[in-house]
């Protein structure tokens, strides 16, 4: 199978089926993803909270991400894969948005960056654009922009929507492939998926948009204490825990390891 383009994701938009996209950091996970068939990975600056350790999105560096990005482009061979423009390293302008992206697309050879904001980043994506560097919006609750915010709170309730879908109409004009939109009432996660013809791809944004990510430490039940809008497909964390109580007990017992796993 090859990897998937925004080509096919415009099509799916087009003929009105959905897709998920799923965050990944490390090349074992994208190889596991592969065989699910998932379209699209996104190397999300998410890896600063959900595999770095850190508080929030805000710390990570580009030479933090671009490992992880490598990893997950090698271990998977079909999904579009994504890289998240850490904070810092694009909104001091132009040229700093392109050499990022520039270094994203030679270092790690990801077919896409996603980058966070409205009208103001639109000279950046224009930019990379312009480069040959295909772009990802992502708009509502911004988390890089958590302190500015006042935390993880619902965006674009009441009049505050309108300044939203100006943005997004801002960012299909200047030429975004897709959009994600978190962290916004289910209505205008519809309105805006009704009036776009790129792909709107939600987080906490209700099911009217044409596609939905989830991180993957979220949807795998890792994540100690996941957001509400997240799903919880598998408890992950219960099943490593009881395989390490299982390995640690017939390590204890002698029963591992067996003359089967033992070299003459
Ligand atoms: O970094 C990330 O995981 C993201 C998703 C929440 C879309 O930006």
């Amino acid at each position: 199978m090859a990897r998937t383009t925004i080509a096919d994701l415009a099509a799916k938009k087009r003929a009105g089926e959905k897709w998920v996209m799923l965050t990944c950091y490390d090349h074992v996970t994208a190889s596991v993803f592969e065989d699910t068939g998932v379209p699209v990975l996104l190397v999300g600056d998410s890896a600063a909270n959900n595999f770095l350790g850190e508080e929030n999105t805000i710390p990570v560096t580009t030479d933090e991400l671009i490992p992880l990005a490598r990893a997950v482009v090698r271990g998977n061979t079909t999904a579009l894969v994504v890289a998240d423009l850490p904070f810092g390293s694009y909104e001091t302008g132009v040229s700093d948005a392109l050499a990022t992206g520039i270094r994203f697309f030679k270092e790690a050879k990801v077919q896409a960056v996603k980058l966070e904001g409205g009208k103001k980043v639109v000279p950046q994506i224009e930019a990379l654009i312009a480069a040959g560097i295909p772009v990802m919006g992502h708009l509502g609750l911004t988390p890089q922009s958590v302190h500015a915010l006042g935390g993880f709170k619902v965006q674009g309730r009441g009049d505050d929507g309108q300044r939203i879908k100006e943005d997004a109409r801002a960012l299909q004009k200047a030429g975004v492939f897709a959009l994600v939109l978190e962290l916004v009432p289910a209505s205008l996660g519809r309105e805006i998926a009704e009036e776009l013809s790129i792909p709107i791809i939600g987080i906490g944004a209700g099911n009217g948009c044409d596609a939905q990510v989830l991180v993957w430490t979220d949807l795998m039940g890792l994540t100690p204490k996941p957001p509400k809008f997240a799903r919880k497909y598998l408890d992950l964390r219960s099943i490593m825990i009881s395989a390490v109580e299982s390995f640690t007990a017939d390590v204890k017992s002698g029963e591992f390891p067996s003359p089967n796993e033992t070299f003459e």
